[in-house]
């Protein structure tokens, strides 16, 4: 399974999958492509011997030029899966249609609550008891497609929003690099009815 990671921060996410995935015998992190030079998770690649590509949405016209650039340099590597880590720029629908079934993200709450940015503070600010993470399959829809696998945890009351980011983070360093092998081991596959692990609906 060929897999490219698309990152523009950290990388925390990148290097729990390239942990989890040290070893595996079909699973294989061909690229790691960033839309910003100075993430931190090209580092990481890079300590991990993986090929680096930097593509800058600033210097495109506009989204879909950006995106049809960024299709060409993945698909150099003829990607199994793509893998959203981080990756902080809304997609076209071209780009969504184009790898649909191979295109997972991690979204920082339990959706379908708080799709979208902000979303330790707007969990706190609507007095929910819990919060989480998701993985799901991409779609045309903004963190609206098929959930694969979710995290939660208790809101505590005094809990800030970077207290409770932390803590969701670290669930996600968990469920993340699960998903990505379940789907490397050919047991998760998107279907006509969602998301599927081992032909059994989600
Ligand atoms: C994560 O919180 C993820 O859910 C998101 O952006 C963050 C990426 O963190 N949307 P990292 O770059 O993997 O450390």
């Amino acid at each position: 399974c060929n897999i490219v990671v698309l990152i523009s921060g950290s990388g925390s996410n990148l290097q729990a999958i390239i942990d989890d995935l040290a070893g595996h015998p079909k699973a294989h992190i061909c690229a790691v492509v960033s839309n910003r030079a100075d993430a931190y998770g090209l580092i990481r690649a890079e300590k991990a011997g993986i090929t680096r590509h930097v593509l800058n949405h600033k210097d495109f016209a506009d989204r879909l030029a950006f995106d049809t650039a960024l299709m060409q340099v993945i698909d150099q590597h003829q990607p199994d899966l793509v893998v959203l880590a981080g990756f902080m720029r809304i997609l076209t629908p071209e780009f969504t249609r184009h790898y649909a079934h191979r295109l997972l993200n991690i979204h920082p709450s339990l959706l379908p609550k708080h799709k979208g940015l902000n979303t330790h503070q707007r969990a706190i600010d609507a007095g929910d008891h819990q919060h989480g993470c998701s993985v799901h399959f991409v779609t045309e829809e903004l963190d609206g497609g098929p959930v694969v696998i979710q995290a939660a945890l208790p809101i505590q009351s005094n809990d800030t929003a970077e207290q409770l980011a932390q803590r969701v983070h670290a669930l996600e360093h968990q469920i993340y690099p699960l998903a990505v092998r379940w789907f490397a081991d050919g047991r998760l596959q998107l279907s006509e009815q969602g998301a599927l692990l081992d032909q059994q609906p989600l």
